[in-house]
């Protein structure tokens, strides 16, 4: 199996969501190959939870990593599941257009762009 897709299925292990019940994995690779990984954790007030996805981009980049290359979710369910709309907007700005592998617990997978999931984004362009 690919590691950053074993990484994220292992990340998923560690989802703290007793509200949805609903895991979700994540590993993002960096330029070095390096991989951090991200579940999803939820929280009582439920706005406050924040995405796998999330979690483990804002970890790569608290420990230094600045430029990636894939990421992959994991998830248990029929159809694959995305990142949510914050989390595509997140990803864009921090990673571009990467790589997004994902994935269930059966061993279905789709690999796709970003750019594809969120076209037309706003980002820094429009600020600068
Ligand atoms: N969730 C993620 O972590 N990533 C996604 O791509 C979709 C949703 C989480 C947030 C919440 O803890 C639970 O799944 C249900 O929405």
């Amino acid at each position: 199996m690919d590691p950053l897709l074993g990484a994220a299925l292992q990340a998923r292990e560690q989802a703290h969501a007793p509200f949805s019940g609903f895991k979700v994995g994540a590993a993002v690779e960096d330029e070095h190959g390096r991989i951090h990984t991200g579940c999803n954790v939820e929280n009582a007030t439920l706005g406050l939870t924040v995405c796998a996805e999330r979690v483990a981009v804002f970890k790569a980049v608290s420990e230094g990593a600045r430029k990636f290359r894939r990421l992959a979710v994991a998830a248990d369910s029929a159809g694959l599941t995305p990142p949510c709309g914050a989390c595509r907007q997140i990803l864009w700005e921090l990673c571009g257009d990467i790589e997004i592998i994902l994935a269930n617990l059966e061993g279905q997978t789709e690999r796709l762009r970003l750019a594809d999931l969120f076209p037309r984004p706003f980002d820094a362009s429009f600020v600068r």
